[in-house]
């Protein structure tokens, strides 16, 4: 590891990492396995998701991936769901010194909110500030698949929700949106070519951790 890539933890101790990604990217696989690597290096692990991570974002989950709203109300009730998670799961684990792995965060909102539905930059900007505030990550890992490629995965893998229901367009927005995010933030957000066979995505992911994760 370089001592000056390494992340600074933040003021409350713990390590803040998130995985993200068009849906069919493979972000379940490797997040056990980064499970795996952060625990035998003896962080404390907590592993969450969005939308979810709390008993109230739970239930927003399920009335996201599965009733039929405008884009400004589905935006709400992620960010909703977000704010109980923050509150009740992220902000303690962080303050009592675990490591944080959530599967999606605030990147995914812009991505899908923001890039599939279309919905107003201003908008999610605002949300953004009044829902997180300063807590980004200290380091993303976005895994980069074409659309295209994520389609076929999955449609060899699952039922499709809303979100995954959508066509090859809705995916390339949503694609264009993390590659933004990405653009924007290149020191917390690291591009993983998930086209690759998993031993060599994980070969990348070792790559950022081993870099950017104090030991
Ligand atoms: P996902 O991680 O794909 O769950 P699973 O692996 O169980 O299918 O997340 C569910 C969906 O939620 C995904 O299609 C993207 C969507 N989503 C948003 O639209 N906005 C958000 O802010 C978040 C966090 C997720």
């Amino acid at each position: 590891m370089t001592g000056a890539a390494a992340i600074a933890r933040g003021s409350g101790g713990g390590l803040f990492i998130t995985l993200e990604g068009i849906d069919g990217a493979g972000k379940s696989t490797h997040l056990t396995a980064m499970r795996s690597w952060l625990g035998a290096r003896h962080h404390r692990v907590v592993q969450t998701r969005e939308p979810g991570g709390s008993e109230l974002a739970e239930s927003l989950r399920g009335l996201v991936l599965h009733h039929d709203m405008d884009p400004l109300t589905e935006a709400l009730l992620v960010f909703a769901a977000r704010r109980d998670h923050l509150r009740r799961t992220i902000e303690p684990a962080l303050a009592d010194g675990a490591t944080v792995l959530s599967d999606r965060y605030t990147d995914a909102s812009f991505a899908y909110q923001g890039g599939g539905r279309g919905l107003a930059l201003p908008v999610l900007l605002t949300l953004q500030d009044w829902v997180q505030g300063g807590r980004d990550p200290d380091l993303t890992l976005w895994l980069d698949l074409p659309p295209a490629v994520a389609a076929a995965r999955r449609a060899a893998a699952r039922d499709p929700d809303r979100f995954e229901a959508q066509d090859t367009a809705f995916f390339e927005r949503v694609q264009a949106a993390y590659r933004r995010r990405a653009d924007e933030a290149p020191r917390r957000v690291v591009r993983i070519d998930a086209m690759l066979a998993p031993d060599a995505v994980w070969q990348q992911i070792e790559h950022a951790l081993k870099r950017r994760v104090p030991a």
